[in-house]
């Protein structure tokens, strides 16, 4: 199932959102990579950071929204970047003709149930030597999500919502991720982090998380319901549920945020 991205609304809390992208990467030891792969590239932003700090690299964005790619495009005006529209699953390395130096997926493997089953193929296509990092939101049991589905629930469209919802049991524990990379020959570094994001300080949105749900996990309800009286009587009874989970304090909206990294350097 294929969701419709809004580049807009998803980048409403850029600097929030980038931040695990830059952790994650900040891992990835590569010096002088010629060929590195971001995979989920989404409106390409941080793709084109890779390209500043490897300006001799091939870089390759792939992602499989339309509407994200037009974005990375239009942002690449010295058009630094191999923009690519493709579903992961169906993504080939083989095709780049070269062995990889550096694949990165950040916030990409949630959308993707089959990933742990892609993962090998893409340690192979890395150069010996060569980095895969990835880094996945590990907080489906937050308000965020468990209020997400009670709003399924309660709606006269739950046996079509919920299965859309299941999302969370894609991602593995860090564990899992690290025994998996090890056993592929990689050298793994695997962490959690629970970010605590300080939502619209200024006050300005009346439920910055509902807004910040907006550009992700709401995307497969938005696909389904498409008619206005319907997705408003869903992001009623959604929405009252956050503003109790997540409370205005006087500096800001806190939303907890843990995500699972892992950075692993396939031996030489
Ligand atoms: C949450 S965004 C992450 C964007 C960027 N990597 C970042 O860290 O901000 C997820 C991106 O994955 C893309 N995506 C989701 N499922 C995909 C799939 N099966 N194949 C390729 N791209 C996919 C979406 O189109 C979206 O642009």
């Amino acid at each position: 199932m294929t969701e419709t991205w809004d580049p807009e609304q998803y980048e409403k809390f850029s600097d929030h959102r980038r931040r695990p992208f830059a952790d994650l990467t900040s891992r990835v030891g590569a010096s002088s990579p010629a060929t590195v792969v971001d995979l989920g590239c989404g409106a390409g932003a941080a793709t084109l950071g890779l390209a500043q700090r490897w300006p001799g690299a091939r870089i390759i964005g792939v992602d499989s929204s339309a509407e994200m790619l037009d974005r990375a495009r239009g942002r690449d005006t010295q058009g630094r970047v191999e923009w690519i529209r493709s579903d992961v699953e169906s993504w080939d390395p083989a095709r780049l003709g070269t062995p990889v130096d550096v694949i990165i997926s950040s916030s990409l493997l949630q959308w993707v149930p089959s990933h742990l089953k892609l993962i090998p193929g893409w340690v192979e296509a890395l150069a010996p030597g060569g980095w895969f990092a990835m880094q996945v939101p590990g907080n489906f049991n937050a308000p965020s999500h468990t209020l997400l589905r009670d709003a399924a629930m309660k709606s006269p469209r739950a046996a079509e919502l919920l299965p859309r919802l299941a999302r969370g049991e894609a991602v593995s524990e860090p564990a899992v991720y690290l025994f998996l990379l090890a056993g592929l020959g990689c050298d793994v570094d695997t962490w959690e982090t629970t970010y605590h994001h300080v939502l619209d300080p200024g006050g300005l949105q009346s439920d910055p998380v509902l807004e910040w749900t907006r550009g992700t996990a709401l995307l497969p309800v938005f696909d389904l319901l498409t008619d206005e009286a319907e997705r408003a009587d869903f992001l009623a009874t959604y929405g009252h549920g956050l503003r109790k989970a997540y409370p205005r304090q006087p500096f800001g909206t806190v939303f907890a945020f843990r995500r699972i990294f892992t950075v692993a350097h396939k031996r030489a």
